[in-house]
């Protein structure tokens, strides 16, 4: 797929997940599903009780969420259709290369399975954070590269999703992605 096509499907946006206009909007939560700080703690605080007792719900069917996986709730008082909660790994400093790569791998099944639930979901316009960029601690420049492949590697394989926001919250994850969005000719 050529650059140009991506441009109109890729969004880069500065701002507040919750604020910006999409289908659906992508958590960065943790296995137990029950919240937490960051844009965790932005989703469920805005969406209110509903997106909980989803959570909850999901967790009594099928127990917590592992890394990499994602699940589905309401979206509760937000203007959005639905919420998709996926659990990004946890980076483990100093650790071995092996180790690395399956972080890597497991941060980019946390974006597939996001874009795969979302279509099942029929849900075309998605927005991300920056997942595991925050408590996560995943080495930002690293995420983004993972994030970006990810998103245009099923981008190029499926024409359903029609739109995919990188919110950024912060302005250093903002320039990261806009420098490699331009490098790729996305931006
Ligand atoms: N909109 C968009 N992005 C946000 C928002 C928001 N309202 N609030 C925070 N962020 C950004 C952070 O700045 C960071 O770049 O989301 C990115 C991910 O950071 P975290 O929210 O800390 O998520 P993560 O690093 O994946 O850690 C997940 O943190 O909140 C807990 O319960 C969560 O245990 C889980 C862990």
């Amino acid at each position: 797929m050529k650059p140009k096509d991506l441009k109109n499907r890729i969004v880069l946006v500065k701002g507040d997940i919750t604020e910006y206009p999409a289908d659906v909007i992508v958590n960065a939560a943790n296995s137990s599903l029950l919240g937490g700080s960051g844009v965790d703690g932005a989703i469920h605080r805005k969406g209110g009780r509903e997106i909980t007792e989803d959570c909850m719900k999901i967790r009594d069917s099928q127990g917590k969420c592992n890394v990499g996986e994602a699940v589905i709730t309401r979206a509760g008082n937000m203007p959005f259709k639905n919420v998709i909660h996926t659990v990004g790994p946890v980076w483990q400093s100093g650790k071995n290369n092996e180790t690395k790569l399956f972080a890597e791998r497991l941060l980019k099944k946390a974006y597939i399975s996001s874009l795969e639930l979302a279509e099942k979901n029929k849900l075309k316009n998605i927005s991300f954070p920056n997942i595991s960029t925050g408590v996560y601690r995943f080495p930002k420049d690293l995420a983004a590269k993972t994030a970006i492949n990810a998103v245009v590697e099923y981008l190029e394989k499926s024409d359903f999703i029609e739109k995919v926001n990188f919110v950024c919250f912060e302005n250093e994850n903002f320039e990261i992605y806009r420098k490699l969005l331009e490098e790729k000719g996305i931006l």
